[in-house]
């Protein structure tokens, strides 16, 4: 696990970006595994300088997102959907075809998180994760608990989560109470793994990737499995680590 301590939001943004940016250059083919919440917005603000100084483009990227509320189709401005077509592919030359985000709405949704999964296999996996982290440890939408579950399933939210989350809303009765996520596995399905963590509520959880333990209570604990993962975070996040 490589760590950076960044000196602020930006530099954390920009050394996220350019581990992107150097995967996109590689192989324009890319498939990019995407987060949503506050935290990786100015990664994806460095991403679309990158790609209107020409030096990327999003023609053949594919993408496939961690998590989506249950209850928001892709018009509500809270959903996941809009959220990352407002951040990200609104901007750049990305075929919205290639955009891969759980359904919110389905009908089945038990059906739709196998039918999510199978997408991801058949995508080959995600060449880079991007993660951001929960102040409780999670990451996509799974919570701590005594047991996870390992690939795309429906995730009954916390209560601290809607609180947390709830900044985004008008009041926090409209949070949505449950989300269809990728599991710990469906993460682990790719090669690389990029964790963004900034700000000082993220101090106390960010520390706990200095011991060596692992426990669903801290479902991000598990990363310290993966091969490949870089976590870069600000110095108020990474403030136990100066
Ligand atoms: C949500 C998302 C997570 C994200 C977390 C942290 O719960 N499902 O993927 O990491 O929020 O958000 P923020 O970056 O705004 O602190």
């Amino acid at each position: 696990m490589k760590i950076i301590i960044a000196n602020d939001y930006e530099q954390m943004s920009l050394e996220a970006a350019n581990i992107i940016t150097d995967i996109i250059k590689s192989n324009p083919k890319a498939v990019l595994g995407l987060a949503t919440g506050s935290s990786p917005i100015g990664l994806y603000e460095n991403l679309i300088k990158e790609y209107k100084s020409g030096n990327i483009s999003f023609k053949d990227i594919k993408t496939i997102n961690l998590d989506e509320y249950i209850g928001l189709d892709g018009d509500h401005p809270k959903s996941y959907r809009y959220f990352m077509d407002d951040v990200l592919f609104n901007h750049v030359d990305i075929d919205k075809s290639n955009t891969f985000i759980p359904n919110g709405k389905a009908q089945n949704l038990e059906e739709e998180c196998t039918s999510y999964e199978r997408k991801l296999d058949e995508l080959g996996g995600q060449d880079v994760q991007i993660l951001g982290i929960g102040t409780n440890g999670h990451i996509g939408f799974n919570e701590p608990s005594e047991e996870l579950v390992l690939y795309t399933h429906v995730e009954n939210l916390q209560d601290s989560t809607i609180q947390a989350n709830s900044r985004f809303f008008k009041s926090i009765e409209e949070v949505p109470t449950t989300a269809i996520s990728m599991g710990i596995g469906s993460i682990f399905k790719a090669k690389q793994i990029v964790l963004v963590a900034s700000g000082p509520k993220k101090a106390e959880i960010m520390a706990s990737f200095q011991n060596n333990n692992l426990t669903p209570q801290i479902p991000a604990s598990l990363l310290k499995l993966h091969p490949n993962v870089t976590i870069i975070m600000d110095k108020e996040a990474g403030k136990y680590y100066l």
